[in-house]
């Protein structure tokens, strides 16, 4: 698919704030830094369209980009970083489920998992969580660049262990660079797909 244009529409403190025309939407979730916003400005081919930091906690709100003026992308604030106080996190668990739960436009979500470690619990939470309420949910492997490729297919293939004790059919899997560009069309592609269906 081609992006050919790609709009900073709105940040929004809750779901009932997004936009409201009924465009289908694909947000961006995972652990704070593993890549979400970054990879926002990969697909779109736009540097700086999402704002991205070397520390964890930069995004806090939803932010939704109109593409092609046809559809969202969501990027939204991670979860997981530890020096989050006890405040922010109730707030993040609150904005987050609501807008997972109640957000009907939320075509797929796209889980960002950080190829270079071992399955971690917070992800396989997450995970099960929107497998429970079936959410449909695309796994993606980030950073692919950082870490030799024999450790990458290790840890997916141990996460994929990690997910089939919950799993009868895991869900689709993607990897992905946003320093290369690897994986842009096999996303892109897979958001066509889907948007012909709705
Ligand atoms: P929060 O908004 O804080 O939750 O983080 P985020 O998930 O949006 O992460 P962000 O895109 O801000 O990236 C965090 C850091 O990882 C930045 O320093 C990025 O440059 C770096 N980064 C993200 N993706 C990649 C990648 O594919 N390869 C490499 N080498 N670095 C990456
Ligand atoms: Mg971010």
């Amino acid at each position: 698919m081609q992006i050919k244009s790609a709009v900073f529409t709105v940040s929004s403190p809750s779901y009932t704030k997004c936009p409201n025309d009924g465009r289908p939407e694909y947000a961006f979730i995972g652990r704070s830094n593993v890549g979400k916003s970054s990879l926002i400005n990969m697909l779109t081919g736009v540097k700086g369209l999402a704002k991205t930091s070397g520390r964890p906690g930069k995004t806090q709100l939803i932010n939704h980009f109109l593409i092609n003026g046809e559809w969202y992308l969501v990027d939204l604030p991670g979860y997981g970083y530890a020096k989050t106080s006890k405040s922010s996190r109730e707030k993040w668990d609150k904005m987050m489920r609501d807008y997972f739960l109640h957000r009907e436009p939320l075509a797929n979500v796209y889980v960002l998992v950080d190829s270079r470690v071992e399955p971690q619990r917070l992800d396989l939470e997450f995970i099960s969580f929107l497998g429970m309420n079936g959410i449909p949910l695309t796994i993606v492997f980030t950073k692919t660049d950082k870490e030799k490729q024999r450790e990458v297919m290790a840890n997916i293939k141990a996460f994929k262990k990690a997910l089939s004790e919950q799993w009868d059919e895991l869900p689709p899997m993607l990897l992905t660079s946003s320093q290369t560009g690897y994986g842009r069309e096999a996303l892109l592609d897979q958001i066509e797909e889907i948007n012909k269906s709705i």
